[in-house]
């Protein structure tokens, strides 16, 4: 193995590199997560009845204390493909801005759809195949989970359906199309396929869809078919577990050029690709492994900031209520985000581990809106040349921030981020940003309280 000089622009692993196992968070985190509640008994669920939905095998994954989980050889064989992924130094941005800091990010772009979602997605189709599923169905926001199902689909045969937030079908009619080449049937959400778009149709005709609406159509038409079972691109432990081969690769790459991180970042709707690079790093802090204090940051947008300005409280993972009730921060379900741009941000929600995380104070959180977003990509993609998706500019934005504090505070500090995926599918964003089209979507005070309002009135036995 080469050991970097520290001056390399990339730091690349070798393919046997590939981590052989996830790091599975549940072992070592400060409290247990609280059950998943069924409404309709006030007790925890019994996770076998959610074996309608899910794979046996993911199930056991999602409550499993195994600390790491062997990733079997057919899906190191698929990340072959694209992983390890490089890990980049910014140094062009560090010279741009003047900083003495250094900056690196992990960059998920490089798979084939185009961010960190298969990770994950070819998991869930592989473990999906072996129990003998035929068919999946999802929801996705801008179009990079849906794509990433699709793509695993083809892989192991398995039939995608796929339900498209409205705004990101109307925004992004290339993911939908790169999604129908992988053979996945895709759907605007709300439709008039299931009886959960039907009613939202009929209150509001011009509803822009939300993930938490998508996610109750596709659960809505898996437990109407057979041999059919669904799968989601975020928020459950299994799927933060399988993002975590983005840490491990990460951790590797900076030991070989002698570094590591001070601040840790990235962006957040459900929680995955946050988690995916943060808990190896946590990891290493509470088993005394870490060289130095790290903090970990995560990102979120003003127009949906679950985490700055929701609140700790059970809810439903969707919009029509048939998920059982989940602790996390939330702005309720009936919460619709203004249609910005970061389409994969726009959730109620945040997954439980990482809720907890917050809660606990062992991550910090960050919001902003998505003018100061995009001039934060727009000043990134000068430097360093990658379009970044709206998403992951986010983080993008935090890591500039912190960078120009280093400045002046003359602080030497190292900053690892995860660009979770590139924009090259994004370019109306981008043409509403160059040409004084996009809006501010600043936090949305009123709505929040009210969406908030309705859950504690509607659920007043558990969230007193
Ligand atoms: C590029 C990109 N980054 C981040 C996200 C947010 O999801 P998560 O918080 O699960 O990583 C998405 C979701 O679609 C995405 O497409």
């Amino acid at each position: 193995m080469r050991v970097s000089t520290g001056l390399d622009k990339k730091i690349l692993l070798e393919e046997d590199h590939i981590p052989k196992n996830w790091y599975n968070i549940l072992p070592d985190l400060p409290k247990p997560l609280s059950p998943f509640i069924d409404p309709g008994t006030n007790k925890p669920v019994d996770p076998r009845k959610l074996e309608v939905i899910f794979s046996k095998e993911l199930l056991r994954q999602e409550i499993s204390k195994e600390r790491f989980i062997h990733i079997p050889e057919e899906i190191r064989g698929v990340y072959r493909l694209w992983r390890p992924t490089p890990l980049i130094r910014a140094s062009r941005l560090e010279k741009d801005l003047k900083t003495p800091a250094r900056i690196y990010f992990k960059y998920e772009g490089v798979s084939p759809t185009g961010s960190h979602k298969p990770n994950t997605a070819v998991a869930q189709v592989y473990y999906n195949m072996k129990e003998g599923t035929n068919r999946l169905t999802t929801e996705t926001g801008a179009g990079q989970w849906g794509s990433a199902l699709a793509f695993s689909g083809m892989l192991f045969d398995l039939d995608v359906i796929i339900y498209m937030v409205r705004v990101s079908y109307e925004q992004k009619p290339y993911r939908k199309l790169m999604m129908q080449l992988f053979g996945a049937d895709v759907y605007s959400s709300p439709s008039k396929r299931t009886e959960i778009g039907r009613k939202i149709l009929s209150e509001d005709p011009n509803s822009t869809g939300s993930l938490g609406i998508a996610i109750s159509e596709a659960v809505e038409e898996c437990l109407h078919s057979e041999a059919t079972k669904y799968a989601l691109g975020s928020v459950l432990n299994h799927v933060l577990m399988h993002q975590t081969v983005i840490g491990l690769e990460a951790k590797e790459q900076l030991s070989q050029a002698d570094d590591y991180p001070n601040i840790v970042v990235g962006c957040v709707g459900g929680g995955s690709n946050f988690c995916g690079i943060a808990w190896p790093f946590y990891y290493d802090k509470i088993f005394g492994k870490a060289p130095k204090q790290v903090e970990l940051t995560a990102v979120e947008p003003t127009a949906c900031p679950s985490m700055s300005h929701g609140e700790f409280l059970y809810d439903h993972g969707d919009t029509g209520r048939i998920t059982p009730l989940i602790a996390m921060y939330t702005l309720g379900h009936n919460f619709v985000p203004d249609p910005i741009h970061a389409g994969g941000l726009r959730y109620h929600g945040v997954a439980p581990s990482l809720s907890l995380m917050v809660r606990e104070g062992i991550v910090n959180v960050l919001a902003y809106n998505q003018l100061e977003v995009f001039s934060a990509a727009a000043q990134f993609l000068r430097s360093e040349g990658i379009i970044p998706a709206p998403e992951s500019a986010h983080a993008i934005k935090a890591v500039i921030d912190e960078a120009i504090r280093c400045r002046e505070k003359k602080e030497e500090k190292t900053m690892l981020f995860n660009l979770s995926g590139h924009g090259y599918f994004d370019m109306k964003a981008y043409d509403d940003y160059l040409s004084g089209r996009l809006e501010a979507c600043p936090l949305p005070e009123d709505k929040i309280a009210q969406s908030l309002k309705s859950l504690k009135n509607l659920y007043p036995w558990i969230n007193a």
